[in-house]
């Protein structure tokens, strides 16, 4: 009987590889594949799935403060046979359209990693340059957007700032000034940031202020160097997300995510979905969260 199986499933390959052969099946399967009826119906279906899929997560615990690890811009504009610059302009638009699902789901804080100390360093200058010009078009953006206003988000940066060039710098500025007075939702993009640098910058406060008198060595204990962080204001974050597929923390809140979820997707930046983000939410919501303990 197996064997039996067995030739029935080879004639039945041999079959399939001479029709591939002739080109019979390939033309029609192409033209099937390509169809307005067929991305139709698969763009149905992912919707529907999403839908799906955010009924469940609302039902459930949501986390307090996601921070995203936007990775992938390169690989992306490289699979797509595009230039560098246009995945970097993808990654900028994804961004605005994943803050807008993580507003509409009522997270309050949302943290991005934008630039790193080490990425200022390592990039070549043409690049860095054309990343300039779309953190200052994108904060200048969100500065002026109908919905982070509706919202009421503040926006901040943090980081080694004084490492960015002016234009950069004034952004920043301009779109601080304009959320000062909101704290609905709390939007932090880290820039020329890194997280042992963060360490170093706050245990130095604490160094002046024990030589000063102000704080002495018994009283030194993790509060007082959470106080003095570039975001102490901010929780924790609950859930790390780290696009296109590398499984580490690249010097990324290295002090605040000592008890933070960690989730890793393949997915390049500029490709994230809403259905992505879901996903991860709902892995963070099975998992049973220990602090340590
Ligand atoms: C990492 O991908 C991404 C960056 C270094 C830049 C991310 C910047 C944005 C998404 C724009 C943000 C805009 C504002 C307004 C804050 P990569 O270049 O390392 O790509 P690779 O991993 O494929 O090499």
């Amino acid at each position: 009987m197996g064997r039996q199986k067995r030739s029935f499933g080879n004639m039945i390959d041999g079959i399939a590889k001479w029709l591939l052969k002739f080109r019979i099946v390939v033309i029609p399967a192409r033209y099937i594949s390509n169809s307005r009826f067929t991305w139709s119906l698969v763009s149905r279906t992912d919707r529907i799935r999403t839908r799906r899929l955010g009924n469940r997560i609302i039902n459930e615990e949501l986390p307090n403060h996601i921070s995203i690890i936007m990775d992938g811009n390169r690989r992306f504009a490289w699979s797509n046979k595009l230039k560098r610059e246009i995945g970097h302009f993808r990654g900028k638009e994804k961004l605005k359209e994943v803050m807008e699902w993580v507003l509409n789901l009522e997270i309050k804080y949302l943290t991005v990693y934008a630039l790193s100390t080490e990425n200022i360093n390592e990039r070549d200058p043409e690049e860095l340059e054309s990343l300039y010009d779309l953190y200052e078009i994108g904060l200048k953006e969100i500065a002026d957007d109908h919905f982070i206003h509706s919202k009421r988000v503040k926006v901040q940066a943090v980081g080694r700032l004084d490492e960015l060039p002016e234009r950069v710098r004034n952004a920043i500025k301009i779109a601080e000034e304009k959320t000062l007075d909101y704290s609905d939702f709390i939007f932090t993009v880290c820039l020329a940031y890194g997280g042992r640098e963060e360490i170093v910058d706050a245990v130095k406060e604490v160094a002046s202020d024990h030589a000063e008198g102000k704080l002495s060595l018994l009283d030194i204990n993790s509060d007082e160097i959470s106080s003095r962080l570039y975001s102490a204001e901010i929780p924790d974050p609950d859930l790390v997300i780290r696009t296109s597929g590398e499984e580490r923390i690249s010097n990324f809140l290295l002090w605040q995510i000592a008890y933070s979820e960690l989730y890793f997707t393949d997915v390049h930046w500029p490709s994230f979905s809403r259905n992505n983000l879901y996903e991860a939410i709902e892995s963070y919501q099975y998992r049973r969260r220990k602090y340590g303990k």
